[in-house]
């Protein structure tokens, strides 16, 4: 996944680049590009890294009216300047930025260097560039027409031609699109984010246009052109800055009680009778990563509040897997993003089923809201910080309201003022977990356990703290210890115990402290104070605020989302960019 803007602009195109890639930056950060045009004039400057060391880099390119931009997450090629977007074709006279992957990339590649071609990059993107070098077609937008239609993949691609036009070419299949135009401006860009306020375009699969400036003629792949309307512009997501956090991923935490109060004032707009008369016998909950868990913990609360048959998917398992679904089964798709190619296939291998499709997705205008049947908003507000927080605690209490919403009026309105209740005493409860990361940050490997609805508890701790401070973790059922993994568990290894469930905590302790007669050390996130004669078996102890039962695990995340960012920025991490990731994977 990269993110890539183009823009046709009298002045200021540099900056206008910069600005949006700072704003897609969340796709992919590993380096940075841009092309300046001014007629058959392009300059292309790049880097390794991150946008600052662009902008110091590259210089204006006198009467520049056209640009691209890219900033990328690497697929194919290793991370360094040249495998970086732009990327120019043969001669240089068709430079490009490409968002996706040529999954034939291979066959193109032996087929054009047959030919004489020869790869400047290791990347599967330029084949395209050298592609839309081989056939000078009377009009370009016919070059890349037939360039697309040689390639197999996703790919959403702005390209520019030295020639006197200032155009810019752009495609799209399967990653998205955007573009915007008024009199002063036109832009391109893998979000609306970028633009300015106003109505836009999304391009579906298989569009083609020639942005100008004050007009773009959108193509289908025959080359007759169509009709496009514009998407209602909505205040997509108010720009998000740090404000006087030093890292996003900070703000995004304390930003957890607003963002669950947006849920319950949102969730009253769902029309659940519609949801209702969708008449399902079993609910499939789908994602990737923490949408994941957000998923188990909706299938827990399907099967306890509803007695119905739920089970919760990877994605990405969902997509090669024989699991039994049809006209009885809900699918839920939970996607902060609403771009994660994985959980976007499930969704259409889902719909094939004839399968009921209902999403709970953060971003309104996705590409997974605009597929699904019924479509729930996280309300959580801008996520940039890679490793998913607020959206998460929104994901689960949305699943909750839902469930509860399905079960009758009275549980609904009595779900909504619990989730209020949640809201007031997170606000209350942001506690100092310094020490405790002190105590973590020179680990090698730390252990999470829980049961039931705390193992996945220990599962979203787990991966926040892997995915940004680099430290192998390992999240596991409290009974399953004993069956293999006990035998890692040496002199001071952390095991981080969750206990949210009165009924567990005394099954759970047994497991925890199995762990500590190896040498493990004990951390307690507990409903409850441990008992005075248990204290002295934990290194730390933290017991959570009075909730309603069923949130404790959106209450008992928030600890371990501050150890991770305590921890990875003790190490000297950036918590917002965790290297080799990105915010939404939109490639397979
Ligand atoms: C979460 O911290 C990770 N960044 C990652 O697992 C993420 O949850 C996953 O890629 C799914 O993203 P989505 O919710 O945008 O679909």
């Amino acid at each position: 996944m990269c993110g890539i803007v183009g823009v046709i602009s009298d002045e200021d195109c540099q900056k206008y680049i910069f600005d949006g890639l700072k704003l897609v930056q969340y796709r992919g950060y590993d380096s940075v590009g841009i092309c300046q045009k001014n007629n058959d004039t392009l300059k292309v400057d790049k880097v390794k890294g991150l946008i600052d060391k662009l902008v110091c880099k590259t210089s204006n390119l006198e009467g520049c009216k056209v640009a691209i931009g890219h900033t990328r997450w690497a697929t194919h090629g290793s991370v360094c300047e040249e495998n970086a977007h732009p990327i120019e074709g043969k001669d240089k006279e068709w430079v490009i930025v490409h968002n996706g992957i040529v999954e034939n990339y291979q066959q193109l590649m032996c087929n054009l260097q047959r030919e004489g071609e020869v790869f400047k990059t290791q990347t599967d993107s330029e084949s395209i560039a050298l592609l839309l070098s081989l056939n000078n077609f009377d009009d370009p937008i016919k070059n890349l027409i037939w360039t697309i239609k040689q390639l197999k993949g996703s790919y959403a691609i702005c390209a520019v031609k030295k020639e006197s036009n200032n155009y810019i070419y752009a495609a799209k299949n399967k990653s998205p699109l955007y573009a915007f135009c008024n009199d002063k401006i036109t832009m391109l860009a893998s979000d609306p984010i970028c633009f300015p306020d106003g109505d836009y375009y999304k391009f579906e699969d298989g569009e083609v246009c020639v942005a100008k400036k004050g007009e773009i003629v959108f193509y289908n792949l025959n080359g007759v052109v169509i009709e496009k309307q514009k998407q209602k512009f909505q205040p997509i997501r108010e720009k998000a800055d740090k404000g006087d956090y030093e890292h996003y991923m900070l703000k995004e935490i304390y930003e957890t009680p607003e963002a669950l109060k947006n849920l319950t004032k949102n969730f009253l707009n769902i029309d659940i009778k519609n949801i209702k008369k969708l008449k399902f016998s079993n609910v499939k909950l789908i994602g990737c990563g923490t949408a994941y868990h957000s998923c188990l913990m909706g299938a827990i609360y399907f099967r306890k509040f509803l007695k119905i048959d739920a089970e919760a998917i990877y994605a990405s398992e969902f997509r090669y897997g024989d699991y039994v679904i049809g006209s009885k089964t809900l699918c839920i798709f939970v996607s902060q993003s609403g771009e994660t190619a994985d959980t976007i296939a499930a969704l259409l291998k889902a719909k094939t089923k004839k399968a009921k499709i209902l999403s709970f997705t953060n971003v309104p205008y996705s590409t997974i809201s605009s597929l699904s049947n019924i479509v729930i908003p996280i309300s959580a507000g801008p996520e940039i910080a890679v490793a998913s927080t607020k959206a998460y605690s929104c994901q689960v209490a949305g699943l909750y309201l839902l469930v509860m919403a399905l079960k009758g009026e009275k549980h609904y309105y009595k779900a909504l003022k619990q989730v209020c209740e949640l809201a007031n005493e997170t606000e209350k409860f942001f506690i100092n977990m310094a020490d405790f990361a002190q105590d973590i940050a020179q680990k090698q490997k730390v252990f999470f356990i829980g049961k039931d609805s705390d193992y996945v508890t220990a599962l979203e701790g787990a991966l926040k703290l892997k995915e940004i401070s680099y430290i192998n973790c390992s999240a596991l059922p409290a009974g399953e210890l004993k069956h293999g993994t006990i035998s890692l568990i040496e002199s001071k290894t952390p095991i981080i115990v969750i206990i949210t469930n009165k009924n567990l905590y005394e099954k759970v302790m047994n497991s925890a402290l199995e762990a500590k007669s190896r040498g493990g050390k004990l951390y307690l996130i507990s409903y409850k104070p441990p008992e005075i004669c248990e204290l002295e078996n934990f290194e730390f102890c933290l017991s959570l605020p009075k909730v309603a039962q069923p949130l404790l695990c959106v209450v008992s995340i928030l600890p371990l989302q501050l150890l991770s960012y305590n921890v990875s920025v003790l190490k000297g991490l950036d918590p917002d960019k965790p290297r080799n990731l990105a915010k939404s994977v939109t490639v397979e």
